[in-house]
């Protein structure tokens, strides 16, 4: 128990450039609050004790801001990044090392809640093995992301996904991504590493810029001077 919570803990901050520590994680983290309430939930939901896993849930949701629905089944090292509004239905299944960001839903389409058959059906998403959801991505009905994919911020996808590639906008469209190495390499935000612009780097492009300016207007007013004295010889 003590060594999934630790690896859990782990992934977490290999997948947060933010966290400094297991006790920030630990202590600070919603999404990991939030995963080892639902770990409970899920075990008395499965046990049949379905009211204090709704509970437990509830508890979770209000202490978190993450609705996880207990019968949603989840595999290890899901990471929940900030967490608020984040809805995982009840028939939504998720693999490995999945990444979440805010305001995420893993929601149903059923076309009616009353209806018996449909409780029983798959009415939520499965995602793969390594996929990564952009904040506010939609990901709406019994569809199939598969391993590796990327989830665009804010996209609405209502059409499964082919493992590692990247969808985004409303409908989700799929689009070229920079590099190719999707599933090796964990990236934070789903983004390539180190294509950040460095700072230090930038002010030095700025200065050389700057100068190169100075030395330009010197030249012209050296070459003025110059015509001036000229003229007055
Ligand atoms: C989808 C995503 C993973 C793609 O990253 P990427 O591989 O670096 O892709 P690029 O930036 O090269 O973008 C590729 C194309 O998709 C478009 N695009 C990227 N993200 C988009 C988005 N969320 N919605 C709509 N279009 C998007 C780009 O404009 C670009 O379009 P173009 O080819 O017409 O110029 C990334 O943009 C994203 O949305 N990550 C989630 C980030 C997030 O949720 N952060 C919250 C942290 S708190």
């Amino acid at each position: 128990m003590f060594k999934v919570i630790r690896d859990e803990i782990d992934a977490m901050m290999q997948r947060d450039p933010a966290a400094r520590s297991r006790a920030e994680v630990f202590f600070c983290y919603s999404g990991f609050h939030a995963l080892v309430l639902h770990r409970f939930a899920h075990l008395a939901w499965q046990r049949d004790f379905r009211f204090s896993a709704r509970l437990i849930s509830q508890f979770g949701r209000f202490l978190t801001g993450i609705e996880i629905h207990p019968g949603a089944s989840i595999g290890k090292r899901l990471f929940i990044d900030h967490g608020m509004g984040v809805v995982i239905g009840e028939t939504a299944e998720l693999g490995d090392d999945v990444t979440i960001y805010q305001a995420v839903t893993l929601g149903g389409i059923a076309p009616s809640i009353n209806s018996e058959s449909q409780r029983e059906r798959n009415r939520h998403p499965t995602l793969g093995d390594g996929v990564i959801v952009g904040s506010g991505a939609q990901i709406l009905g019994p569809i199939n992301v598969s391993a590796g994919a990327r989830i665009g911020a804010n996209a609405v996808v209502t059409q499964d996904v082919p493992a590692a590639l990247t969808v985004v906008g409303i409908p989700a469209r799929v689009v070229e991504h920079k590099d190719i190495d999707v599933a090796e390499v964990f990236r934070p935000y789903g983004t390539p590493l180190g294509d950040l612009p460095d700072p230090l780097v930038r002010s030095l492009e700025g200065l050389v810029e700057h100068v190169a300016n100075l030395q330009a207007r010197i030249d012209l007013l050296e070459k003025a001077s110059e015509k001036k004295m000229k003229k007055n010889k």
